[in-house]
């Protein structure tokens, strides 16, 4: 191992107990040494590092439970029952790979996308408990992953018979026993959670998961994270809208997604957003707020009453006045995490937020506004323990910016509860009194194009314009897969920009997959014909069973000739999954960790990293939610802004926020329609974005496969140009998510999305570039018989933004 490597480990081991929620806890753990110990359950072995898909990480290797718990001095007890599960295991895996083998012979390319998404429901079984001593440890685990959504069957959102009946049963046999749940996103625990007294949102933590977890059973570290989604049972959630429909989505819940909906019906969640314990107890008191100008200032007195050390995350809650606009019962506002707190320590924490982001889209007016009236503060430890502390009490409806009629509309009106749960015992409130006159109305300024990147642009015939708006796809001695590893410069990096205008100073850029570390070929060879991956982007297991002219067509040339050369390494780190950095409600951690990401991708001469991915968690199932941060748009955006900044402070490193927008399943994702009112688009689907391009200022943005109220997201003008840059005054270029266009399956309603009239709405690359992309822009520029004719211009600009991006994110400025 090398030293980089050694030193991410630790990191990732350092910050991995911020990232884990403890649910429930009885004082039984911390243990105070290592002993006998009990291990059970599908994540002892096969612990889950982080989710399938692009979001995997290949790593030289990471450390599983068992092992954790072996470095750490325990001795397992239960070795007969975890042989017996991994025979288990095998021979339902062996039955499950024969089923997608036989899918695959059946539905060809469409049988194959299937499989990506596939994971393997966990089987039944009975195995005897033979662990000796009186610690228990059950480690649930789960898998997800891009193209399939999850569902709510036992093995996946539910727990099996089997888990059910040996969790319970080991909560009556052992003195102490902990259920940890190495999951990526939600499980019903209903069956258990009233009856287990210590649990462990482990999470999936990369590379480290191992170590991180026997540091925090040994108190050598301690859990400080809170549940970024309402965890329930799946009745429990809004269901109002649709979810996984093939053709339309309907998004009919409108702003009440996760706990905006809980706390506004009054429904008691099993865990609430925000939720998460400690080894020991906090106080929160002394809460005082200020006004200046339009930022509420908080500051209150945390300490440790407790006698583990430990952090707290201290929370913000508003409730808006409710006038024209429908307002949820309340909204995070601000958060802020404590020091290290030793017991009696205690620290006075500060928090703020500008009035204006509690501002809600009035679709009537097209405009952001603030509507008079009391604004309730709230101060608490989650969404569902709070205390009222003060008012904030505007004098008149305030506009904050004048907007666009942007993003189409549905054909339904957003739900309303019925019932909602009031506000009460709020008279007796300090008011802080806002005036209107004192809120500065935010004017936009839409950035220009860089004159001389433009110029340069201009002196480019056609065919070389259409070169620099797609990816490389023309040839090279990588893999020319276009699945995830189109990368020509860096093997099995997902793809890159045209180099072949290096001499004129336009060098390529290399992009690499995230969020959960840096996905490349863990090795690549050089021989005389280039370079070649080794260790595929996609899972070995997966590789095994597609047959070879599947292989071939996806030019994964596996087998397909003996190559050899000298050998080279590029192992990256596997940091905690999404989910998991945002539970750690830790901004300073998440910044640190994108910085140590960037330090990896200039090693490895990647420019563009394709995350933070930070789309809603709008219900637990869909299969992509554990790369994504929250179903609250302020936390996803301040997490992603954190990395985002992280990474965009090394020069020749960016980040690509994705998937933008309303891309919340991955049920027919390509072809899917979001049917989203402009009031649930703007106040929750769109707002964690925002707060990116305010406070982060990201290099690129990557537009999603779907849909938004009937048109792709890369085709609309209105969210690509007039929102992005004219309103949000955002600078840098989109890129289309991979082989966005021609999609179209014969029970497909809609088309799939085109290269031109993306480029013509703002879309300034398709990626990872196909020769398809590149025949559709060449007939299109200035063709009106052309199915989506565009400019001469519109492809200037856009190869004007991607000569001014190359130039900025690499030494090689202009000529
Ligand atoms: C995913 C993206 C990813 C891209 C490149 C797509 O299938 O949706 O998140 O960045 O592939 O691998």
């Amino acid at each position: 191992m090398e030293k980089y490597e050694i030193a991410h480990r630790e990191f990732v081991r350092s910050i991995s107990p911020e990232c884990m929620v403890l649910l429930k806890s009885d004082g039984s753990f911390p243990l105070t040494e290592p002993g006998k110990i009990a291990l059970y359950g599908n994540g002892a072995r096969k612990t889950v590092k982080g989710g399938t898909g692009s979001g995997d990480v290949n790593v030289r290797s990471f450390v599983n439970v068992e092992e954790g718990l072996k470095n750490a001095g325990f001795t397992i007890t239960s070795n007969t029952w975890l042989d017996g599960y991994d025979k288990v295991w095998g021979e339902a895996n062996a039955l499950f790979q024969g089923e997608l083998r036989d899918m695959m012979a059946r539905e060809g390319l469409g049988g194959l996308l299937k499989c990506i998404g596939a994971i393997m429901p966990e089987p039944e079984y009975e195995l005897p408990f033979d662990g000796e001593g009186d610690t228990a440890v059950y480690i649930l685990s789960r898998n997800s992953g891009e193209g399939a959504d999850r569902s709510v069957k036992k093995g996946d959102f539910l727990l099996t018979d089997a888990e059910i009946r040996d969790i319970l049963l080991l909560e009556e046999k052992y003195e102490r026993f902990m259920l940890a749940l190495n999951v990526g996103g939600v499980v019903d625990l209903s069956p258990v959670a009233e009856r287990v007294s210590n649990i462990l949102v482990l999470s999936q933590l990369g590379i480290s998961i191992g170590d991180a977890f026997a540091d925090v059973l040994l108190g050598r570290s301690y859990p400080s994270g809170k549940l970024t989604t309402t965890w329930s049972t799946w009745d429990d959630y809004c269901h109002v809208g649709d979810f996984a429909e093939l053709d339309d989505t309907n998004y009919r819940e409108g702003i009440y997604v996760g706990y905006r909906y809980f706390d506004t019906v009054g429904k008691k969640p099993i865990f609430p957003f925000g939720h998460g314990l400690s080894y020991t107890k906090f106080e929160i008191n002394n809460v005082k707020a200020s006004l200046s100008g339009s930022a509420v200032n908080i500051s209150a007195n945390v300490k440790n009453v407790g006698s583990h050390p430990g952090k707290e995350v201290v929370q913000i809650y508003v409730s808006s006045p409710e006038g024209r606009l429908d307002q949820p019962y309340k909204t995070l506002a601000s958060f802020a995490k404590t020091k290290d707190l030793t017991p009696g320590g205690e620290e006075v924490i500060d928090l703020s937020f500008d009035m204006r982001s509690l501002s809600s889209f009035d679709e009537e007016n097209l405009c952001d506004i603030l509507e008079g009236g009391k604004y309730v503060l709230h101060i608490g430890t989650s969404s569902a323990d709070t205390k009222a502390f003060s008012v904030v009490e505007l004098d008149n409806d305030t506009i904050i910016q004048r907007l666009h009629d942007v993003g189409g509309k549905p054909d339904f009106k957003d739900y309303i509860p019925e019932c909602k749960q009031r506000l009460t015992n709020i008279d007796n409130l300090p008011i802080l009194k806002l005036f209107s006159e004192n809120i500065e109305e935010m004017i936009p300024i839409t950035p220009k194009i860089d004159e001389a990147a433009l110029d340069l642009a201009r002196s480019l015939p056609d065919n070389d314009l259409a070169l620099l708006c797609t990816g490389a796809y023309n040839g090279g001695a990588g893999s020319n897969s276009v699945i995830g590893n189109a990368g020509i410069t860096v093997a099995g990096a997902a793809g890159e920009t045209t180099g072949i205008f290096r001499d004129i100073g336009i060098p390529a850029l290399i992009m690499a997959d995230g969020p959960a570390g840096i996905r490349i070929s863990p090795q690549y060879g050089v021989d005389e014909d280039g370079i070649y991956a080794i260790g595929n982007a996609i899972s070995p297991e997966l590789l095994e069973i597609i047959p070879p002219q599947i292989l071939e067509f996806l030019g994964l040339k596996q087998g397909s000739k003996e190559r050899h050369g000298v050998i080279h390494d590029q192992y990256c780190t596997a940091i905690p999954i999404g989910t998991a950095m945002a539970q750690s409600f830790n901004e300073s951690l998440c910044e640190a960790t994108g910085d140590m990401v960037a330090r990896e991708m200039e090693r490895f001469g990647v420019n563009i990293w394709l995350a933070p991915a930070m789309n809603i968690h709008r219900l637990p199932l869909c299969g992509r939610n554990f790369e994504y941060y929250s179903e609250d748009p302020l936390l996803s955006g301040k997490i992603a802004a954190a990395i985002t900044r992280g990474v965009e402070k090394h020069p020749s490193c960016g980040v690509s926020i994705k998937h933008f927008c309303v891309n919340n399943q991955e049920t027919n994702r390509m072809n899917n329609s979001s049917n989203v009112s402009q009031r649930a688009l703007r106040d929750i689907y769109l707002k964690g974005f925002r707060i990116v391009v305010d406070e982060a200022s990201p290099s690129t943005i990557m537009s999603s496969y779907n849909l938004l109220n009937g048109e792709h997201i890369s085709e609309r003008y209105d969210l690509l140009e007039t929102l992005l840059r004219e309103e949000w005054g955002y600078s840098g270029i989109v890129m289309s998510d991979w082989v966005t266009g021609n999609h179209k399956k014969p029970t497909d309603k809609y088309d799939g999305a085109y290269a031109a009239p993306s480029i013509k709405a703002g879309n300034d690359l398709m990626m990872p570039g196909t020769p398809m992309h590149h025949e559709n822009l060449l007939g299109a520029i200035n063709a009106p018989e052309a199915k989506h004719p565009i400019t001469r211009e519109n492809l200037e600009r856009c190869a004007a933004r991607m000569i001014k991006l190359a130039w900025s994110k690499t030494k090689n400025k202009k000529i």
